[in-house]
């Protein structure tokens, strides 16, 4: 059977949705549209002869490479598409300069990245909750002459530069896009809302600043009130855990922080509150 790695154009898009709705991972086609904006060449989809067979998503950014989604069609697994599409994003990567490939394994597929020389780093918790929020005067929403500037904060943080989801963050969610300025950036929080609900995505500020934290996070509540709330943390970021807990948020699952390559440009996940996203770091 011959396999042929192609990058993902509009027509797929609906496949690639079916299967993360097969996985029950809250995706629509606005999201593959996305990340066909900022990894055109890196959002990609195997071919077996003439069927979509799986799909995978890499979002590369300076040294580092995050790959997401990555899913091969239930009747077609074991076959070697899953190692296929993995090793064509970390290729992906390494062609834009990128030194790691990350990602967020489920604990049932940690076996099969390590199998393809992925090693665990640490483990992020998905947080889900409803609480109340609380406005405060200082969280004020990002300006978009502001966003090289909020880069240069996040980038210690983050470990890499990720203007492109910033900015692509700022055309979506604009108007829950929140910053806190004290002599100069020192935080920011982005709701990624859907009907009814929000992925807190992503959420940094100084590990010695977690009232900064707080602050963000209660007002980005309050201002969009009443939904279900979700936030991929770090396991090492306390402070968001307490705060969570405190909250009323209950952990629904963890993933497998996993590095392939040198283990450059991870996340400080003293700074990291909250994930952009499982699959793009
Ligand atoms: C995980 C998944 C992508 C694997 O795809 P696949 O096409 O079945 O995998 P492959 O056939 O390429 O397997 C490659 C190797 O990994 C091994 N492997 C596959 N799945 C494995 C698992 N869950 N745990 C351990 N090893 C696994 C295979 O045995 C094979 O080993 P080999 O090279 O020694 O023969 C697929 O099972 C899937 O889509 N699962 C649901 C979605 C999911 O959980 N994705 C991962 C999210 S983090």
């Amino acid at each position: 059977m011959t396999l042929e790695i192609r990058s993902m154009d509009a027509t797929d898009v609906d496949f690639a949705v079916a299967l993360t709705n097969e996985e029950g991972w809250d995706y629509d086609s606005e999201d593959f549209r996305r990340f066909r904006r900022m990894d055109p060449e890196g959002t990609l989809v195997a071919w077996a002869e003439d069927r979509r067979v799986g799909i995978t998503t890499a979002t590369a950014y300076e040294k580092a490479t995050w790959i997401g989604n990555v899913i091969v069609e239930p009747g077609e697994r074991g076959k070697g598409y899953g190692r296929a599409l993995v090793e064509e994003a970390v290729h992906y990567g390494v062609e834009q300069g990128a030194e790691t490939a990350w990602l967020n394994a489920y604990a049932n597929a940690e076996g099969f990245y390590r199998g393809l020389g992925f090693a665990a780093q640490g483990r992020t918790w998905r947080y889900e909750g409803k609480a109340q929020g609380r406005l405060a005067d200082e969280p004020r929403l990002v300006h978009a002459s502001e966003l090289d500037a909020l880069t240069t904060f996040d980038r210690p943080y983050f470990g890499n530069d990720r203007g492109k989801v910033l900015t692509q963050f700022y055309h979506d969610y604009g108007d829950a896009f929140f910053t806190w300025s004290e002599e100069g950036l020192r935080g920011y929080v982005v709701g990624a809302r859907y009907a009814g609900g929000m992925d807190v995505a992503p959420w940094v500020a100084p590990p010695d600043r977690p009232d900064i934290a707080e602050a963000l996070f209660l007002h980005l509540l309050a201002a969009f009130p009443d939904r279900q709330v979700a936030v991929a943390v770090p396991e090492e970021n306390k402070a968001a855990l307490g705060l969570l807990r405190d909250l009323g948020f209950e952990p629904t699952f963890e993933t497998i922080r996993m590095a392939h390559g040198v283990g450059s440009g991870g996340i400080d996940p003293r700074g990291i509150f909250g994930l952009g996203g499982l699959e793009k770091g």
